[in-house]
């Protein structure tokens, strides 16, 4: 079964191909022109899908051989994500669907985050939980099956991609500051300076990041600054370990829960090296195995919406043509 599947959730434009057995194409166009507003611009980002839509489309067929007419299924993320980006990607989804008459399926994004865990790693079945940590969202979530989720907990404010924007922001970094922060953080000491690790109650999942951005702020604001210049490695490494320590502790705390012996990452923030690093030390010092996806199935892409699709058109889900966005959809 080829399912196409199409991504515009955010600033992302991505199609990919999907065949249940490999993935034959994925494209994805990300818009740089957020970058000089220091974050996205939802009506810009909204225009940009409407031009790169159709193109980034063909190029996945092209890319997989493929004529349009060879698809059995379109998948489209519905949600959640911004209202215009998302209502584009619908719109070419459904056009293709009618077009083409094959069935339409609506996959929400965080379970297409979920899902490059599916594509990359075979050999990760369920049950495990999955630390979902982007832009937009960080929870942790049980798998008890592909489809059956329960959400143990989730951040109550800032999502740690977005501490990672709004503080490289205030650094004078750019945009999105995940990466930006990691390459400087590389040459920095993460102990120089104790940012607070908001643990909130230990014994829970729930997150909270907005208070480690303040504290960022407090500190840089009582610094010269020739000295924040000096010390920018310094300060995106603590910021960064900070960061790290508080979702690798709960991930794992969140496994003994529930007693599964598999942990999974999935999101943007899920590239992170040191995030990477410290939860593949963690758990293998209790025994658990742990899975991350390769970078371009962590940030927004086609082929993590075609698998999650594919899996569902294969057990018959099909969504209605009137399927609308949805930008505050939970798993
Ligand atoms: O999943 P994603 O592409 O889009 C959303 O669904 O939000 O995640 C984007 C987020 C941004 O906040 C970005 O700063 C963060 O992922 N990110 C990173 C890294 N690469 C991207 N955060 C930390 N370290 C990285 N290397
Ligand atoms: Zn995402």
């Amino acid at each position: 079964m080829n399912i196409l599947g199409i991504e515009t959730s955010c600033d992302d434009t991505s199609a990919a191909v999907y065949n249940g057995e490999a993935l034959l194409s994925n494209v994805i166009s990300t818009q740089l022109i957020h970058q000089k507003f220091g974050g996205v611009v939802p009506e810009l980002a909204s225009r940009s899908h409407i031009q790169l839509v159709l193109p980034v489309v063909r190029q996945a067929l092209a890319d997989a051989g493929m004529a349009k007419e060879a698809l059995d299924g379109i998948a489209v993320t519905y949600g959640p994500g911004l209202a215009g980006a998302l209502l584009v990607g619908l719109s070419a989804a459904k056009g293709l669907a009618m077009t083409l008459d094959v069935p339409l399926v609506g996959v929400n994004h965080l379970e297409g985050h979920l899902f490059a865990n599916k594509l990359a790693h075979a050999d990760l079945t369920p049950p495990f939980v999955v630390l979902l940590v982007s832009g937009g969202h960080t929870q942790l979530v049980h798998v008890k099956d592909w489809g059956d989720y329960t959400v143990m907990g989730r951040t109550r404010d800032d999502a740690a991609g977005e501490a990672f924007d709004k503080v490289a922001k205030l650094l004078g970094l750019g945009y999105p500051g995940g990466p930006l922060i990691e390459k400087r953080a590389r040459n920095g000491n993460p102990k120089s300076v104790r940012f607070p690790r908001a643990y909130l109650d230990k014994d829970k999942f729930d997150f909270s990041f907005s208070g480690l951005k303040t504290a960022v702020m407090q500190h840089v604001r009582k610094l010269e600054a020739d000295v924040v210049q000096q010390e920018l490695d310094n300060l995106c490494a603590s910021f960064q370990a900070a960061v790290t320590d508080v979702l690798v502790y709960k991930t794992i705390r969140a496994a003994q829960a529930v007693k599964v012996d598999t942990i999974a990452v999935g999101g943007g923030v899920a590239v992170n090296g040191a995030l990477q690093a410290q939860m593949r030390l963690e758990a293998e010092s209790r025994k658990l195995r742990c899975f991350v996806p390769p970078p371009a199935f962590c940030t927004d892409n086609g082929a993590m919406i075609a698998c999650a699709g594919h899996h569902y058109l294969q057990a018959g889900k099909i969504s209605p043509l009137s399927l609308g966005p949805l930008p505050s959809l939970n798993l």
